[in-house]
């Protein structure tokens, strides 16, 4: 049964093939074949969204599926029923599952417990329905209107600021890698990665390649790309004052873009909180793709949802 729960769940060829068709979905978006044709979705929610959730209903639905949104406060998980049960049951409805949650063990469960295809709507540890997207926005500017697109992102330096320990982060360092791309990650002492990122990468062959430094300036230095993200991510509310202390050094500004490379593109998957990660300015400037990012969610998880399909 195939799954998207992480960055190297598909190999540079699927990527391509996902990339190649996420913009044909995109410039003909009427004529998007039915893929899921006459099939029901299930889109199951630990926690608030707004991009996701929207982007995966009207996917879901254009590629010919019936999306059925599942939220967990209303649901018997949330008078203790098991995942593995939730699973099996959801499995003989439904003939796929988007599920956002807290623990990825949990989304790992429900893959392994069900018998339909799982995607990883975004865990505390990953968030790689994001990340492909971003691949894709930066692919579309660095392809040069040919079809290299995963070729296009070799070599290509990104900047993470911030949240170096963040899912986020940890997508970038995990899909960055897979696609040759040098991760530079600028955050505090204390927000290096993770145990369990740093596993990952060795296991899947792509340690080592990335860096880290506590130092804005340093860290976007010949930067291709600037990326932020919140400063405390659903369910690190607890932490929520000592994080936007720690992390005030490494706001995206103006003078900070202009320490990177003169084209640098800024992102941010979103949402934003202007003047706590970047500065509206920055949100504002030319070299902000922050929105064609937000839209192409649409577009490369449906061919995502038809990869895992075909
Ligand atoms: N970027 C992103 O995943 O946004 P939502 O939390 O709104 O889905
Ligand atoms: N790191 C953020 C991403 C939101 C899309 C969070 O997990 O809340």
């Amino acid at each position: 049964m195939p799954h998207f729960l992480k960055e190297t769940d598909f190999d540079k060829e699927a990527i391509q093939r996902i990339f190649a068709q996420a913009l044909e979905m995109k410039v003909n978006r009427a004529e998007t074949p039915n893929l899921l044709d006459r099939e029901s979705w299930g889109m199951l929610f630990y926690k608030n969204s707004t991009r996701t959730r929207v982007s995966f209903e009207v996917g879901i639905h254009e590629l010919g599926a019936h999306p059925v949104i599942l939220n967990v406060g209303n649901m018997q998980i949330k008078r203790g029923e098991s995942t593995a049960d939730t699973a099996k049951v959801l499995s003989r409805y439904l003939h796929g599952l988007v599920i956002r949650c807290f623990d990825h063990s949990v989304l790992e469960d429900f893959a392994a417990e069900g018998s339909v295809p799982v995607v990883n709507a975004l865990t505390d540890f990953l968030h790689p329905c994001q990340i492909y997207t971003d691949m894709f926005t930066l692919a579309e500017r660095w392809s040069g209107g040919s079809y290299d697109l995963v070729e296009s992102l070799a070599g290509k330096k990104l900047a993470f600021l911030g949240d170096t320990a963040s899912n986020m982060a940890n997508s970038w360092l995990l899909g960055g890698a897979h696609l040759g791309m040098e991760i530079s990650l600028g955050g505090p002492a204390g927000y290096e990665p993770g145990e369990e990122i740093l596993a990952l990468l060795k296991k899947e062959g792509l340690e080592d390649r990335f860096t880290f430094s506590s130092d804005p300036l340093e860290a976007v230095k010949d930067a291709d790309v600037l990326y932020t993200d919140v400063w405390v991510s659903m369910g690190d509310e607890a932490e929520a004052e000592a994080r936007l202390a720690e992390m005030k050094p490494y706001a995206v500004t103006a003078e900070l873009m202009a320490a990177a490379k003169t084209d640098a593109y800024f992102m941010h998957c979103l949402p934003a909180h202007p003047d706590e990660e970047v500065t509206q300015e920055v949100l504002d400037s030319p070299a902000s793709i922050i929105f064609d990012q937000a839209e192409n969610r649409l577009h490369v998880q449906k061919a995502i949802l038809g990869e895992l399909v075909t």
